[in-house]
């Protein structure tokens, strides 16, 4: 089952094709009309006629995401060439929303409806209707300062407050005002410099619109508290409340605390087993997790009856391939039962019809920082209150459903209400670097909704420390306009850079792409652990993590270019590369995705990809002194100190160097579990990071 149309072919195998997707066709239509926005349309479009800022809370799944874009559309918003960017706060909402928005238009994805993710453009001069990542959007900024080939700015799901959003709310008032002091020409009194840029900038351009989404769940009280909240930023916009439709949930708790994967599949397999039909929706925390309760699925299912075997789970994430992503919208076969493993992901940007039942372990990966320390941590957490209502609001969409909450009812009790805003919690430093770059030099004068003015100065700091300011915290040239256009983390852009002036611009290119996806390795079966040690043994490097993620990627390319697969083959050889080896495919596949974009970002900047073979000591230099912010040297205790913060950490079992415990290591993440430990390591030479006398100048 790889996609509707198949799962239909099933279903009616009598029915002739063209009269399937007219079928199809007409659902749509139909389900576009029962939306609760669609009653709404006139008197939406008459709101934005009249006010240029506009903030509409709706429940999830009532069209806010898929149905105001077209209504604009219909409008009259696109005339003339101009486009409407509705920005997502993920890849996978803004790729399955414009594909889905694609199929209602019946129109080719990347033509009228398109959409540009960091590493995927399908957009193309004729685009009218453009979802794309808010980072995405940040970027575009720094092309195109007025944002000019936009007419609407839609800024979805802004209640989840991501830091890239928090960016554009300031960014985009900005802009709005820009273009609304250049419209009214140069009869306005320009005073300050930058007005009189906006007026000469703003020229000939209409203003524009700007529309804030903001998703709730009925039982939330406090969702009017988010409204209010924009609201008061942009001086009393007006707020729209569009009526949903909820049905009720009963929510269950587990008597006990649960602690395992084995209790969820427990759960996942009574429901399937007692409860009426539906889908079930898992919230978990992230590929690894996915992947691993994809596998217990799979066996427990081989110990039923065949009768009773109808269920069909599907894995959505951000790593998975573009292609593979829609299948979780299309409906389940009939008789069977869909249970969609996913991230956090779920919970606001998608809805995914058919669901009934929702299980929630109660727990979500966020970010953490500590400004003090420079530690950025990310790690599963408690999720808040308004996050578990809105997980079991998904129960409710199309009738009354359950939702199951893997944990106890006074746990419940015990969350925060909210989530704090991802800008509270998130090194800045690679925002900061975009604001600078697009010549904001007052960060502290920048209109931030809530201004994290402490890790405002901790990034300052560690730009300065990389090479991409100033002493007087200017834009270093041509260092930090270099790092600033790469779309990568500041650390990774410098890597690049320095790779590229010590001749090992390939090996690092490998590796920013290995360390951009979560897990190569994958825990095999009980039965095969053996098996993987001796194969992992003979791939892993003495020198760490690093060298042994660039062993991958060089042995599986090898195994390609032997096999001398077609192009259509090389993702079947690649697979099988993987199994033999017990390396996750998708992880590859996505690593090898990001190696062919960001190679083309440095082709384009000027540099020429050269390799230093295996002269692995040039590499390893230069990993040291890309990383020298994160150092750690060992203890007499066996234990490590992060050289920067003064924590004490311990080497992630994971890793190839857990047994060996050099003296010195740098490594790229840190994690909170039980203990503080460090992953993705190298050792080096503690003389290499005391003086890293590289130039970032040259
Ligand atoms: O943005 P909001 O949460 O208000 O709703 P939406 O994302 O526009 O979704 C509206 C409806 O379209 C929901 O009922 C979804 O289940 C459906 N939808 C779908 O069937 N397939 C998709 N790929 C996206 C949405
Ligand atoms: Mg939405």
């Amino acid at each position: 089952m790889t996609s509707t149309a198949q799962g239909e072919l099933k279903q009616n195998p009598k029915t002739p094709v063209a009269s399937r997707f007219s079928m199809r066709r007409q659902k749509i239509a139909e389900h576009r009309k029962s939306l609760p926005i669609a009653s709404v349309e006139k008197r939406l479009i008459e709101e934005v006629q009249k006010n240029d800022i506009l903030i509409i809370v709706g429940e999830t799944g009532s069209g806010k995401t898929t149905q105001l874009p077209q209504f604009l559309f219909n409008a009259g918003f696109c005339r003339g060439g101009k486009m409407v960017g509705i920005s997502q706060p993920s890849c996978i909402a803004a790729v399955t929303v414009a594909k889905r928005l694609a199929e209602e238009c019946d129109v080719q994805l990347g033509q009228r409806v398109g959409y540009s993710i960091m590493f995927d453009d399908t957009t193309c001069s004729s685009t009218s209707l453009k979802y794309m990542t808010d980072a995405l959007l940040l970027r575009e900024a720094l092309v195109d300062p007025l944002l000019s080939r936009y007419s609407v700015i839609i800024v979805d799901e802004a209640h989840e407050r991501t830091v890239h959003t928090d960016v554009l709310l300031a960014l985009l008032k900005k802009v709005q005002l820009d273009r609304s002091i250049g419209n009214k020409g140069l009869e306005v009194e320009a005073k300050t410099n930058d007005e009189i840029g906006g007026v000469l900038r703003g020229c000939q351009i209409s203003p524009l619109k700007l529309i804030y989404n903001c998703s709730i769940s009925t039982i939330i009280m406090s969702a009017s508290l988010d409204a209010r909240v924009f609201s008061e930023y942009y001086g009393g916009a007006k707020a729209l409340h569009v009526q949903g439709r909820q049905f009720t949930v009963d929510i269950l708790y587990t008597v006990h605390p649960v602690t395992d994967y084995a209790a969820l599949v427990i759960t996942i397999f009574q429901i399937h087993l007692e409860e009426k039909p539906g889908d079930i929706l898992v919230f978990l925390t992230g590929q690894d997790e996915i992947e691993s309760v994809e596998r217990l699925v799979q066996e427990r299912l081989e110990h039923l009856p065949e009768d009773k075997r109808k269920i069909l789970p599907l894995a959505i994430f951000s790593a998975l391939p573009s292609d593979q992503l829609m299948r979780v919208f299309a409906p389940a076969p009939i008789g069977f039962r869909k249970v969609v493993l996913a991230t956090n992901i779920a919970e606001t940007s998608i809805t995914i019809p058919g669901i009934r039942y929702v299980v929630d372990p109660g727990r979500v990966k966020a970010r953490t920082y500590d400004p003090s320390k420079g530690m950025e941590t990310l790690d599963a957490v408690p999720t808040s209150k308004a996050q578990a209502l809105q997980r079991s609001g998904h129960a409710g969409r199309e009738g009354p459903g359950k939702c199951f909450r893997l944990y106890r009812q006074r746990e419940f009790e015990k969350l925060e209400d909210s989530t704090k805003p991802e800008i509270k919690r998130c090194n800045l430093s690679n925002v900061i670097l975009q604001l600078k770059a697009l010549g904001y030099d007052d960060i502290f004068g920048f209109d931030f909704i809530d201004k994290p003015s402490s890790a405002i100065v901790k990034a300052l700091a560690e730009l300065h420390l990389l090479g991409a300011l100033t002493d007087d915290c200017k834009l270093e040239k041509p260092a930090g306009d270099q790092m600033a256009r790469l779309p990568l983390d500041p650390v990774y852009s410098r890597a690049l850079i320095l790779a590229n002036q010590s001749n090992c611009l390939e090996e690092m290119l490998i590796t920013v792409a290995m360390l951009s996806v979560e897990s190569i390795f994958y825990d095999p079966p009980r039965e095969k652990r053996e098996e993987a040690r001796t194969s992992r043994n003979h791939i892993a490097s003495v020198e760490g993590d690093h060298l042994t993620y660039l062993g991958v990627y060089r042995e599986s390319n090898e195994f390609l270019e032997a096999e001398n697969s077609e192009e259509a083959e090389v993702d079947q050889t690649l697979r099988k590369w993987c199994k033999d080896n017990f390396v996750n495919s998708r992880s590859l596949k996505h690593a090898r995705d990001i190696y062919r974009k960001i190679r083309g970002n440095v082709e384009q900047m000027g540099f020429n990809v050269s390799s230093c073979g295996n002269d692995m000591l040039e590499y390893r230099r230069c990993l040291a002194a890309s990383f020298f912010l994160k150092a750690a040297q060992r203890q007499m205790d066996g234990t490590y100190r992060a050289l920067e913060s003064g924590e004490i950490v311990h080497i992630h079992p994971t890793s190839v160097l857990f047994r060996s415990k050099p003296e010195c290591v740098i490594f790229n993440e840190l994690m909170q579990t039980r203990k503080k430990y460090i992953k993705n390591l190298t050792r080096i030479d503690p003389v290499w990071s005391a003086h890293h006398h590289y130039n970032t100048e040259e």
